[in-house]
């Protein structure tokens, strides 16, 4: 808790005033991520695993972007550090522990920075949301990476149309955002490299299935070349009543 507090006030004055909101979930975030360390492990491998098979691949490695790039857990940023010219992480926040880390490792080619990639003002102003347009603007882009995060985008967008008095708004609005973002990578004329969960259950010790639901509002699963589990809440983390596993593809 201590330590935590320490983040919190370290990541601070890092982050952007607009941004600061999101602190706390990261931190949070981070907690959840170390006490399931061995669970989460297998996908992080997995995940960072597809990317640099994407990498390898590529004729050109000037600039490489990554969204969602938030802890650096399922991301190589040693190898795409050291492959591009220019590595670009966009996310809400960039916790301090994340900066240190990337001073520490010496990886001054990386560049931060803080953005809504959801596309949500446009959406629920009833525009067509163009959240990666800002991509265009990238010099020498060779590869984009969607590390994790579109599922993450409908989950913000919902908490925020509740706390907006909106909620029933959301089944146009989430799909919405979510077909803006693969839109938004089909646009994109570099390589693009997709990870995200796209459903997820809840299961018994005796491997029942008590719940299901779909991550991507409705949205088709976009075209994969691999998928995998992730147990996001494993047994101990739920007190051993249950777990819920993720279901992941990357494409
Ligand atoms: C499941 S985490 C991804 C983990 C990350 N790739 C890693 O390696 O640690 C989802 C990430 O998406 C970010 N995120 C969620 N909604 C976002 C939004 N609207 N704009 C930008 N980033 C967002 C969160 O801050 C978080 O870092």
């Amino acid at each position: 808790m201590i330590l935590e507090a320490f983040h919190y006030a370290a990541s601070w004055p890092l982050t952007p005033k607009p941004f600061r909101v999101h602190i706390a979930s990261s931190i949070s975030l981070l907690a959840r991520a170390n006490r399931c360390r061995s669970a989460w492990a297998e996908h992080e491998d997995n995940s960072k695993a597809h990317v640099l098979s994407a990498v390898k691949n590529l004729k050109q490695r000037r600039t490489a972007v990554v969204l969602g790039s938030g802890l650096l857990r399922d991301v190589p940023i040693l190898e795409l550090s050291r492959a591009f010219d220019t590595v670009v992480l966009v996310d809400l926040v960039h916790l301090a522990s994340v900066r240190a880390f990337l001073i520490v490792k010496r990886l001054s080619n990386v560049r931060l920075i803080w953005r809504d990639l959801s596309g949500y003002e446009e959406a629920v102003a009833g525009q067509v949301p163009e959240p990666l347009g800002f991509l265009r603007q990238v010099p020498y882009l060779d590869l984009v990476v969607s590390a994790n995060i579109l599922s993450q985008i409908s989950v913000g967008a919902r908490w925020r149309l509740k706390a907006e008095g909106r909620s029933s708004e959301a089944d146009i609005v989430l799909p919405a955002l979510i077909r803006a973002h693969l839109d938004g990578l089909a646009m994109v004329s570099a390589k693009t490299c997709l990870i995200t969960d796209v459903s997820y259950c809840t299961q018994d010790k005796a491997g029942k299935i008590l719940e299901e639901h779909d991550l991507l509002a409705g949205v088709p699963v976009p075209a994969h070349d691999r998928s995998w589990d992730w147990p996001v809440v494993p047994f101990e983390e739920a007190g051993g009543a249950y777990r819920a596993v993720h279901r992941v593809v990357a494409g």
